[in-house]
This record gives C-alpha cells, sequence and structure tokens, in this order.
C-alpha cells in the first residue's frame, strides 16, 4: 500500500468513526511546490510549480436533508450549517469549505446535504497552499458525490473565486492549478494567460531541491498581496493610456518600463516581466542539464522579489544569503506570496544533510527559531477514490 493509500484507508476510517457510518468518496489533492514564477499568476503570467508529496483529504457521505456537517481533525472543529440557510462561517478552514460549497451549489446546486471528515498534512502557512489543497480536495469530492458536469479547469476557477469572495484575496491559480493537474515526477510550465500547461521531466541530474521553511507566518501577507494586484494594475493602467498597444499584462515588454513614471510601480512591473523571462530562460537552461545557470536564475528571481517586488523578510533573506555562501548551493529564492513562508534552494544530492544541519544553526543563532528543511517528492495532482 503506497503513502496515499494508507492516509486515505485512516481517513475512511476515521469519517466512520465520527459519523457512524462508511464513506462513499475520498479525495486527495496535493501542495505544492513552484520552482520558479512568483507573483506572476494573477497577472496572467508563467510559473513552474508541481504538486507534493502532502495532501489534504475529504472522506464523506451524502445524507438525505440539506445539512452539510464538515468535521476538520486538524482544527477539532465541526461546520454545520443548512444549504438552504445564510450562514456566516468564523474560522479561515471553515471560509474555505463553506465558500467552496456555496460556489459549487451556484454552479449546480446541489440536491442534499452531506457529511465529510477533512484531514491534511501539507504544513500551514509554509508555503506550500494548504489552503488551495483544502479548496481542490473539497472540489473534488462534492464534484465527485453529486456526479457534477464539472471540468477540471472550472474546478480550479471554483477555487479561485473562493478566494477572491470568501476570504478577500486577490489571488491567481497557480496554487490549484498544480494542485489538480501536476503528474509525478514531472514540473509544469504554466502559462496563466491561455490556462494550459506543458509537462517536464523533473530531471535534475546530481541536484535536488530542497525546502526550508522560516516558520514565519505574517498575517499582514494578505493585505500586502492584494497591494501588490492593485499596484500592478495601476503599472498596467498607466502604460495602457500611452500604448494602445497594450492589451494586457503579457504585452509589456522592458522597453515600456520608462514610461511607468512612479519608481515604484515601476519596480513592480519589472518584477512581472524579468520573472516572465526567467521562467523561459530557466526550462531552458533545465532542458539543456545546464544546472549552473538554473541555480544562478533561481537566485535573480529572488534579487527581484526581494528588492523590486518587495515581498521578502529579513528572515528569507537571510535563509538565501547563508545558502548561497555554500558552494555546493546553486540558487536559492523566496518561493510562495513571502512576507514569510519558506525559501527553496538547488543542491547537490550528498549535501543535503550538511546542508540542512548548516542552515538550521545559522538561523537559529540568528532568530532563535528551528527552520524545517525538507525534501518533497513530486506527485501526482487531486483525484478520488
Ligand atoms: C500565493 C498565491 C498564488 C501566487 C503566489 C505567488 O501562493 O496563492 O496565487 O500568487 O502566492 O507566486
Amino acid at each position: 500500500m503506497n503513502e496515499l493509500q494508507q492516509i486515505t484507508t485512516e481517513n475512511e476510517g476515521r469519517f466512520k468513526q465520527k459519523f457512524a457510518r462508511t464513506a462513499s468518496y475520498t479525495a486527495f489533492a496535493p501542495g505544492r511546490i513552484n520552482l520558479i514564477g512568483e507573483h506572476t499568476d494573477y497577472n496572467g503570467g508563467l510559473a513552474i510549480p508541481s504538486a507534493i508529496n502532502r495532501w489534504v483529504l475529504v472522506s464523506g457521505a451524502k445524507r438525505w436533508d440539506t445539512t452539510v456537517r464538515v468535521y476538520s481533525h486538524n482544527f477539532q472543529e465541526l461546520l454545520e450549517f443548512d444549504l438552504f440557510t445564510d450562514y456566516q462561517p468564523l474560522s479561515t478552514w471553515q471560509k474555505y469549505v463553506y465558500g467552496m460549497i456555496k460556489l459549487l451549489d451556484d454552479f449546480a446546486p446541489l440536491q442534499c446535504g452531506f457529511e465529510a471528515y477533512l484531514w491534511g498534512n501539507v504544513p500551514v502557512g509554509a508555503g506550500v497552499s494548504s489552503s488551495a489543497a483544502l479548496e481542490v480536495a473539497l472540489g473534488n469530492f462534492v464534484r465527485a458525490l453529486f456526479h457534477l458536469n464539472l471540468s477540471d479547469i472550472e474546478l480550479v476557477k471554483v477555487c479561485q473565486q473562493t478566494d477572491h469572495q470568501y476570504l478577500g484575496v486577490k489571488s491567481g491559480m497557480l496554487d490549484q492549478y498544480a494542485s489538480q493537474f501536476s503528474r509525478a515526477g514531472k514540473v509544469m510550465i504554466l502559462d496563466c494567460q491561455r490556462l494550459s500547461h506543458q509537462y517536464i521531466p523533473a530531471d535534475f541530474g546530481q541536484y535536488t531541491w530542497v525546502l526550508v521553511d522560516s516558520q514565519v507566518k505574517r498575517e499582514l501577507a494578505n493585505s500586502k498581496y492584494t497591494e501588490r494586484v492593485q499596484e500592478t494594475r495601476w503599472g498596467l493602467e498607466a502604460l495602457q493610456a500611452q500604448f494602445p498597444e497594450i492589451q494586457g499584462f503579457r504585452d509589456i515588454r522592458v522597453e515600456y518600463l520608462p514610461f511607468i513614471q512612479d519608481k515604484m510601480i515601476q519596480n513592480r512591473i519589472k518584477h512581472y516581466v524579468s520573472e516572465n523571462i526567467r521562467v523561459d530562460d530557466f526550462s531552458q537552461a533545465i532542458e539543456s542539464q545546464d544546472f549552473n545557470l538554473a541555480g544562478k536564475i533561481l537566485t535573480a528571481s529572488h534579487q527581484s522579489l526581494r528588492d523590486d517586488y518587495e515581498v521578502s523578510c529579513p528572515e528569507i533573506d537571510f535563509l538565501v544569503e547563508q545558502a548561497l555562501a555554500q558552494n555546493y548551493v546553486l540558487g536559492s529564492r523566496l518561493m510562495g506570496g513571502g512576507f514569510g513562508g519558506c525559501t527553496i534552494n538547488l543542491l547537490e544530492n550528498e549535501t543535503i544533510a550538511q546542508f540542512g544541519e548548516l542552515i538550521s544553526k545559522k538561523y537559529q543563532a540568528q532568530f532563535g527559531v528551528q527552520p524545517l528543511v525538507t525534501v518533497y517528492n513530486l506527485v501526482d495532482g487531486a483525484g478520488v477514490y
């Protein structure tokens, strides 16, 4: 039995214990990493994500009335509401669950309620998208349970709308897309404008991706995220007022940058344009197995996120600097939304243990906190048992 089958069996057992009946379906959805292409997705840019071997699971069955009861193992809380009565979810996990169910119900009215048991081992606040995994798992579960005629991409869009409408975060769909569409042993080049992707083998020769979780969870992150979304929109509008040929973000080329008067806004757009170029360069570098170059591009991405996009923080910058001071580390950068979370590092296979020890010691000495160093496997996207 593999890891996923084992946790599925366990979760079905928990459902049975809690609700005294057998689950009809278990849906699973993984967290994700992102090799490069950060803060581009909500403006139709490029990224290279893949799913990791950490999942959110939803096991459950229909009810005969219109009550929905969802129990979260991790939060030890029950969410209960009636499909026909307005409800105000209080905690964050409940907002995700309630938002998904309401939006799916809008898409295709559900004939009855259900009960479900939620469990997950995707680290929360670590930059690997536990909330997207929750949305995608729930979406797959409800789709299977009610045989909804909803394509994978429509499902991903419902997840994104949950972020927008129920959490007030105008996020892109990088996380949910990766959680739904990833393939084991592959990374994908994701184009958020076309909503298309292309798989490439995750063949990194003698190198490995190592994540270092700073353990910094910034409450402010959401409001700063929304600020960046707004600032880039202003940048686009400023250019469109001068250059009618610019239809959208992807039409902005480096030559246009000086025409944005406000230096801060100019820097935001500079990050977007340069990050898309880095995604292209990076994919060519790994295709030609030039990992030294790939590492340099990663580090350039960090500099851009730190200086032009201003989404880093001292803890993350410290982790990147310490990593880059080691000659066996080819590249290092902030991964995910920023203001905390984790770094992603490319380094030689046989140096993983040495790296983990060193970075932990240095970080502990500087900030008094133990970082979490993890190597993930790249797995298939969401599914249903
Ligand atoms: C968060 C968001 C994603 C994406 C990244 C930054 O993870 O949920 O949509 O914008 O930040 O690349």
